[in-house]
């Protein structure tokens, strides 16, 4: 497994670079902006609820690996509350009728969110714990550089607000370090795991297709986050232009 996981850090690196990220870091942008992508992020940051529920989580189980999975997702599962505190804070939790509702989250603005969250059913449900790991190992990775990037808006638009943003903000990087189970004897025990080479080729394949659709995801909300109004969600914070 461990070549599996080194792979995931190469990948890391490589989506480290995207423009997106140098956008939402860059502090001579208006913070706001650099957090405007947050409505189109939403189907795929609430899809946690199910995935760690209903995807990833079997209980009971005897299967030492499924056991850690298992920890992981009754940890995360909690981290959409603080989203939706942020969406209000930001001034994004504005009335909305239920059918532009509908139309919003399943529309073409949030189609790579959505696609996110069926390819961690794809590679989530019926699978092994091995595969399931993968796929968390996977998304904690690109989270990292997403957490990391947001926190340096967050932190700059407080400066302005005085408000604190746990999800986009410090309080959620503390949590997602990047390795979804260590350093602990349960990052051991996964690194330590003996693959085939059929096991590792489909393994390999399911982390190549998750960024890659991440970085389609990253593409869009770039564009999103430049392209949208920010007066269209009034009240804006204090002092935010
Ligand atoms: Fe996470
Ligand atoms: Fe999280």
């Amino acid at each position: 497994m461990k070549q599996v996981l080194d792979h995931i850090q190469q990948k890391k690196q490589a989506y480290e670079q995207l423009p997106f990220f140098s956008f939402v870091r860059d502090s001579s942008i208006n913070p706001m902006r650099r957090l405007a992508w947050a409505p189109y992020a939403a189907p795929f940051i609430m899809s946690f609820i199910d995935l760690n529920k209903y995807v990833f989580r079997v209980e009971p189980t005897e299967d030492p690996l499924q056991e850690i999975i298992n920890r992981h997702t009754h940890e995360d599962d909690r981290h959409w509350r603080w989203f939706l505190e942020d969406l209000e804070k930001l001034g994004f939790d504005q009335p909305l009728g239920f059918n532009d509702a509908l139309q919003f989250f399943w529309g073409e603005e949030t189609r790579f969110s959505r696609e996110l969250a069926y390819q961690f059913c794809r590679y989530g449900l019926g699978s092994s714990p091995i595969q399931k790991s993968i796929a968390i190992e996977t998304i904690e990775a690109a989270g990292n550089v997403q957490f990391a990037a947001a926190a340096v808006a967050a932190k700059d638009l407080q400066a302005v607000t005085g408000q604190q943003y746990k999800y986009f903000g410090d309080v959620h990087l503390s949590v997602e370090t990047g390795r979804t189970f260590g350093p602990t004897s349960a990052e051991q025990y996964i690194e330590n795991i003996q693959l085939t080479p059929e096991d590792r080729e489909v393994a390999f394949e399911l982390v190549d297709t998750i960024f890659g659709v991440l970085t389609s995801w990253k593409s869009d909300l770039f564009i999103r986050a430049q392209a949208h109004s920010l007066e269209e969600f009034q009240p804006a914070p204090v002092g935010v232009q």
